[in-house]
């Protein structure tokens, strides 16, 4: 069942995104060789207590942490680790949730570590691009796939791949609600989109082959042929012309 919602709903997930989005600049700052994803985590988690943000992601189907900070060929569900250390050329996405009210917002942001390969700018601008295209073809009356459809043509066009077993989702008191928002689709399939319905949009994108396997620690999914992958994600509220992202200054 996908939820409608009203103003009140809409402004305590504004709210949300926007704080979320305010760390996650400060975050820019941090990333730097030496320091460990669990340090990073930490740091989002406090930072999120302070503005009176709640972690959603922690305790979510037994996970531990407030982030998911995925490091070069892991697509999402990094796991946060002091044994993983940045290092110069690391491809650095962090994905948070947090709740205002409860109300939640989700955004991904990828970051660079020093100087890093053409390949993994090419792959961020692209998911970038992706994602960006996505929120334009938003409109009320048209097919949830619609959406879908943009994320897949504009990855591949650059040569990569759109992860096929995950995908966005709804997003208000729950942070996955309906509908499931795939990468990849037809045009014209899925519910039509309505003034006040709330999606968290995230293209996942591999520099080759889409397939992805769930490593040893359980939750990392990362690229079965070891090439990188680009994530990033914002919320959306569906407008009676358009989208407004929340989780963006
Ligand atoms: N923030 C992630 C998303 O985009 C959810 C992470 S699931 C968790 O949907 F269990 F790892 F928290
Ligand atoms: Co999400």
């Amino acid at each position: 069942m996908i939820v409608i919602k009203n103003k009140a709903a809409i402004d305590k997930m504004h709210m949300a995104g926007q704080l979320l989005a305010g760390i996650m600049a400060e975050m820019s700052d941090r990333i730097e060789v030496g320091v460990s994803t669990l340090e990073l985590d930490r740091l989002i988690e406090e930072k999120m207590r302070r503005a009176g943000l709640f972690p959603v992601c922690k305790g979510y189907g037994g996970y531990k942490y407030a982030t998911c900070i995925s490091l070069n060929d892991v697509v999402i569900h990094g796991v946060p680790s002091d044994k993983n250390i940045l290092k110069i050329g690391d491809f650095v996405k962090i994905d948070v949730a947090g709740s205002y009210k409860h109300y939640c917002a989700d955004m991904t942001r990828s970051f660079f570590v020093g100087k890093v390969g053409t390949v993994v700018k090419r792959l961020a601008a692209a998911a970038q691009w992706a994602l960006d295209c996505a929120i334009k073809e938003i409109a009320p009356g048209k097919h949830l796939s619609d959406i879908s459809v943009v994320i897949q043509k504009e990855v591949e066009r650059d040569g990569f791949g759109v992860v096929r077993t995950f995908a966005g989702h709804g997003i208000g008191r729950g942070l996955h609600e309906d509908p499931e928002v795939p990468n990849f689709g037809k045009p014209g399939e899925g519910p039509l989109l309505r003034e006040g319905m709330t999606l968290a949009i995230e293209p996942m994108i591999t520099e080759h082959g889409h397939e992805v396997v769930t490593a040893r620690d359980g939750w990392s999914i990362k690229t079965v042929d070891g090439g990188l992958a680009a994530h990033v994600e914002d919320t959306v509220v569906v407008l009676r012309d358009g989208a407004q992202v929340l989780t963006r200054i």
